[in-house]
């Protein structure tokens, strides 16, 4: 039996995991954040951060307590199920305040591509065309009431017919 005389090397190197990891210890005490591990594996206060963020959207029941012609008009369409703000963009603001911002109108042009623009990645019975040959330029709302798109449904005609 040599007993351990040979195995300084191995005791100089377990010492040399040791002191690595103490330094990362140290260095893993500076650079993670207070609050990271408090409820999980996370950063706690981002949850507060981001509850503390203002809310941007006022949601398509404020819209249609002041609008309620555009509502009724576009309860009966096409549209019915597309929210205000799908189109409009973000207005809680001026759902808070009307006259401290008024929203622009949406530029169709650049809108109604966004969801109609002909894809074979898109469901086959999801109405799209190709902007190009079927407007020819004219702009989308001259034909389409941008509310109730469908041409020759008036909304009272359209809640009654096929969706
Ligand atoms: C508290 C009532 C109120 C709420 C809520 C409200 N609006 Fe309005 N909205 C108004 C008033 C009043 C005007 C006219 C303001 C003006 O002309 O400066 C207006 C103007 C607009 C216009 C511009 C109309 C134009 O002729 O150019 C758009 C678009 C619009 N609102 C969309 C929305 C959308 C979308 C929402 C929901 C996010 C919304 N509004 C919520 C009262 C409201
Ligand atoms: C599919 C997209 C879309 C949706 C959904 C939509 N809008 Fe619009 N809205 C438009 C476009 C586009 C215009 C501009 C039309 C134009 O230039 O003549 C417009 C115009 C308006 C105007 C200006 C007045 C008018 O009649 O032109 C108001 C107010 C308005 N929208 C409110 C609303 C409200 C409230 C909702 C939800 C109940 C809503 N919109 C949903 C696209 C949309
Ligand atoms: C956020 C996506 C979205 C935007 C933006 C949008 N639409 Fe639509 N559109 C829809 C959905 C969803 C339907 C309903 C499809 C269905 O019933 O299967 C629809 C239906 C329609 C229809 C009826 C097609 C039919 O079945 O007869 C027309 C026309 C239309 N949109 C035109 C427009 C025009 C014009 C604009 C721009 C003012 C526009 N859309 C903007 C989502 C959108
Ligand atoms: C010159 C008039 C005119 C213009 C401009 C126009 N359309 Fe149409 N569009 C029609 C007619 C007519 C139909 C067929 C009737 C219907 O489905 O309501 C139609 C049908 C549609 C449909 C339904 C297609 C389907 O397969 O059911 C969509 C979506 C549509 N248009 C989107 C648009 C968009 C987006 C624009 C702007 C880029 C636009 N349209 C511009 C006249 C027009």
């Amino acid at each position: 039996m040599n007993g351990f005389k040979d195995a300084g090397h191995l005791f100089r190197f377990a010492g040399l995991f040791v002191v690595a990891f103490l330094v990362f210890w140290v260095v893993r005490g500076f650079v993670v954040p207070k609050s990271f591990g408090q409820y999980g594996h996370y950063r706690a206060a981002a949850v507060s951060e981001y509850a503390a963020r203002p809310v941007k959207f006022a949601g398509h029941q404020a819209c249609e307590a002041c609008h309620t012609d555009i509502a009724s008009t576009k309860a009966g369409g096409k549209h019915a199920q597309v929210n205000c703000e799908a189109c409009h963009g973000a207005l809680a603001k001026h759902a808070e305040d009307p006259t401290s911002l008024t929203p622009p109108k949406p530029d169709t042009a650049v809108l109604c591509v966004r969801c109609h623009a002909a894809s074979a990645a898109k469901p086959k019975d999801f109405p799209q065309i190709d902007a190009v040959s079927h407007a020819n330029g004219v702009p989308c709302e001259t034909c389409h009431n941008p509310h109730s798109p469908a041409i020759g449904a008036p909304p009272a005609a359209a809640k009654g017919g096929a969706q």
